[in-house]
């Protein structure tokens, strides 16, 4: 059997995990928000409205944080629209996804389910159609104490409390031809760079996130980054990065190494940033948020789903529900490995979307709530990959990909906690044809154990949960692991993610 021979060491840390870094995505588009969170119909849900099946996956799921309401979405909304009696809130037009928007749900309904999830809220500002005027009413209505017209508004809508949101991203996409206001890069820039500096006139210690590339084959990619950072590095303290991944005319071998070209993507985007630095003579380091990613079958929305006709404006119409197959979860599992080895960059990242919409959680009107393929490694991570990335360095054979040339077959992390001293070992095969043994050299970890195994592979490797059949696919526990003297060995199945949980013998 092909060996992989991995080494990591305590001693070589990349740097502390963010726990924003498992973050989702909540936007207004086709089922995610209405008959997905909120279904003020279904058995579950409270008084709000919102489904509590789906409460109780968001939390399994392990999600830190939630940007909302958008997306292409945020780019046409108007935040004014979702608060205040629900009755008296205008129906609009969303141009974004061609539907129409109520309004039941907006930043009152979305602070109680966040607060029922535990999770933190990163909300998106309106750029594309709106200034800074709009951005500092929301800012005052979400974040200051009552004593002002506009916080005062917030206390006689229901809620005294500020709902204190320290993230907030200033646009979407802004790149993007598609997007509403979309404008060029020292535009945007200066937009953006107004918009912070007003913003923090009202509250200083903001963490405010800046548009990136929507991906990086976008025309624009890199100089984008460079010029939009002339105009806001000492605005900001983030910027965004975005990624879809879809195998195209079937080559899934290239669409398994899709965390190469992830890899790719952060260390350009850290590289332009630190030239930006440069330039500045700055002591300020800008770090990644990425805040869209995830396997992704646009092609599938662009020629059977967009919604085209001029009179047709559907409520949350089933829009980008992809099924995700096992391979789809691999490429999930991998392309977080690629966030954990950048864990000195990215310091936030939202796995886009959370319900319904390329989403880890599906849910049936009035029925059942399940998870998908994707869902799995996504929420193991989570659970295991804390305190800090330790570099692991990966000999492995190789696979030819059309996109990018001869990639390793296997690519790892490792992470630790030092207070504990429990560690885990994350691990993706991408060979469809062959199983892989690999040797993982743990120095420096002191004496650990293995705690659990879990595998994520299947002789189907286009298995997927369905409404009919909602646990076809598990991960299941990797028997083959052994750990002897600081070496652990285990067998990597084709196509599988696998993660291996260390604890310190007593
Ligand atoms: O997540 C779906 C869409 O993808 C988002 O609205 C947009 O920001 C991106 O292009």
């Amino acid at each position: 059997m092909p060996e992989a021979r991995i080494t990591a060491s305590a001693a070589a840390t990349i740097g502390p995990i963010s726990r924003r870094v498992f973050g989702s995505f909540v936007e207004h588009l086709g089922r995610c928000v209405y008959d997905g969170i909120h279904e003020p119909g279904h058995p579950t849900a409270d008084a709000q409205g919102f489904r509590g099946d789906v409460l109780d996956l968001v939390r399994e799921l392990g999600v830190t944080t939630v940007r909302y309401p958008g997306g292409n979405f945020v780019s046409g909304y108007r935040w004014e629209d979702g608060v205040g009696p629900v009755a008296e809130r205008p129906v609009r037009r969303d141009l974004a996804w061609h539907s129409t928007e109520t309004n039941e749900v907006g930043l009152h309904e979305f602070a109680h389910w966040i607060d029922r999830a535990g999770i933190e809220p990163m909300l998106a500002i309106n750029l594309g159609t709106r200034g800074e005027l709009e951005a500092l009413d929301l800012l005052e209505y979400t974040n200051l104490p009552t004593g002002s017209a506009i916080s005062d508004r917030r206390a006689a809508n229901g809620s005294e409390a500020p709902f204190g949101v320290t993230m907030w991203c200033l646009g979407n996409e802004m790149d993007g031809p598609w997007q509403l206001g979309h404008r060029n890069a020292v535009d945007y820039g200066k937009l953006a760079s107004r918009t912070a500096k007003a913003l923090r006139q009202l509250q200083p210690d903001l963490e405010l996130v800046v548009c990136g590339s929507s991906n990086s084959q976008m025309p624009t990619f890199g100089t984008w980054e460079r010029e939009v950072l002339e105009q806001t590095y000492d605005d900001v303290d983030l910027i965004s990065a975005h990624v879809y991944y879809q195998p195209v005319d079937g080559d899934v071998d290239s669409f398994l190494a899709s965390a190469v070209d992830m890899d790719r993507f952060i260390d350009v985007v850290a590289a332009t940033a630190d030239h930006v630095k440069a330039e500045r003579r700055s002591d300020k380091t800008i770090h990644i948020s990425f805040d869209e990613w995830n396997v992704w079958y646009s092609r599938r929305f662009e020629e059977q789903e967009r919604i085209t006709a001029i009179d047709e404006w559907p409520k949350a119409p089933r829009l980008l529900e992809d099924v995700y197959t096992v391979t789809d979860a691999v490429v999930v599992g991998s392309l977080l490995i690629s966030l954990l080895k950048h864990a000195d960059r990215v310091q936030a990242a939202s796995l886009a979307q959370l319900v319904n919409v390329i989403a880890p959680i599906m849910t049936e009107p009035g029925g059942a709530a399940w998870r998908q393929t994707i869902f799995f490694p996504f929420a193991i991570t989570s659970r295991l990959g804390r305190g800090e990335a330790l570099r692991a360095s990966v000999s492995a054979p190789t696979i030819t990909t059309g996109k990018y040339g001869e990639v390793p077959a296997v690519d790892a992390v490792v992470t630790r906690e030092p207070e504990t001293g429990s560690a885990a070992v994350f691990l993706v095969n991408r060979s469809r044809t062959e199983s892989i043994t690999a040797t993982v050299a743990l120095e420096g970890l002191g004496p650990v154990a293995i705690a659990e195994t879990h595998t994520l592979a299947d002789d189907d490797p286009d298995a997927a949960n369905t409404l009919q059949q909602q646990d076809r696919v598990a991960p299941a526990a990797n028997d083959s692991a052994r750990l002897d003297d600081g070496r652990l060995t285990i067998v990597l199945p084709p196509v599988s993610w696998t993660a291996v949980g260390l604890e310190p013998e007593h």
